[in-house]
């Protein structure tokens, strides 16, 4: 691999193993990992904490200005607080899509990730952008856009494992039912939603169903080297 800096944004449904491969493709490319959910997640944590409605959007955008989130070796802290693994949890992933919703949310969220990294890229790193919007407003002139997805069932039996890995339980039909509804509830949202046909909208198109993580990320690293 050379010494070029690339921005990569990587985009797909739940559970498609963005979370997983995302933060190793920027090891490998010795690079920064921004994990755009994990702000969406922060706000809807805070908001669990101070007892914000997350349905009333006036008031989750008004806490907005009281939250620090900040990535730090691969942690993340909300307000100086390591909450990498609580915000792991499934109801905070709920309410992380429903502050979604919102624009004023989006609207800062957003500038604070395209800061984040403008100054990483500057500095001549490269940065691996996660999440929904990562390839239209956050990195809109990414070097690669990563559409990266998986059949349902393939998606919930990974959704499952990585919960039963935290010693909590549930059953697969139950899974799969919160997997299709939060590809429902992200497609069908107004302002930024799932794309349907990615291959249209310039990205690359990466179904992991049948892939290794190691195959996945050794796929995208030939694609970067093509291209
Ligand atoms: O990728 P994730 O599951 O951690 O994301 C949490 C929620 O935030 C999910 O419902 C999608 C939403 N999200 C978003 O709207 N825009 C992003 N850039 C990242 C996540």
């Amino acid at each position: 691999m050379d010494n070029k800096a690339y921005s990569i944004a990587i985009d797909g449904p739940v559970a498609a193993g963005k979370g997983t491969i995302a933060p190793k493709l920027a090891r490998r490319l010795k690079g920064l990992y921004l994990y755009t959910g994990a702000m969406y997640r922060c706000v809807a944590l805070f908001c669990f904490k101070k007892g914000v409605d997350l349905n009333n959007e006036g008031s989750v955008e008004s806490i907005l200005s009281k939250i620090n989130i900040e990535f730090k070796e691969e942690k993340i802290l909300l307000n100086n607080e390591d909450v990498t693994e609580q915000i792991k949890k499934e109801i905070v992933a709920m309410g992380s899509s429903k502050v979604a919703l919102y624009k004023g949310v989006r609207q800062k969220l957003v500038f604070y990730q395209k800061e984040i990294a403008q100054k990483a890229l500057s500095e001549g790193m490269s940065v691996v952008a996660e999440g929904r919007d990562t390839a239209t407003k956050v990195l809109p002139n990414a070097s690669l856009k990563i559409f990266l997805t998986a059949k349902p069932e393939t998606r919930a039996k990974r959704r499952l494992a990585q919960i039963k890995k935290r010693g909590e339980k549930e059953d697969f039909k139950k899974v799969l039912d919160d997997v299709v509804k939060r590809d429902q509830q992200d497609s069908k949202r107004k302002i930024d939603p799932l794309v349907q046909n990615p291959e249209n909208y310039g990205y690359f198109v990466l179904d992991n169903s049948d892939l290794s993580e190691k195959e996945t990320i050794d796929a995208i690293v030939a694609k970067i080297k093509n291209d």
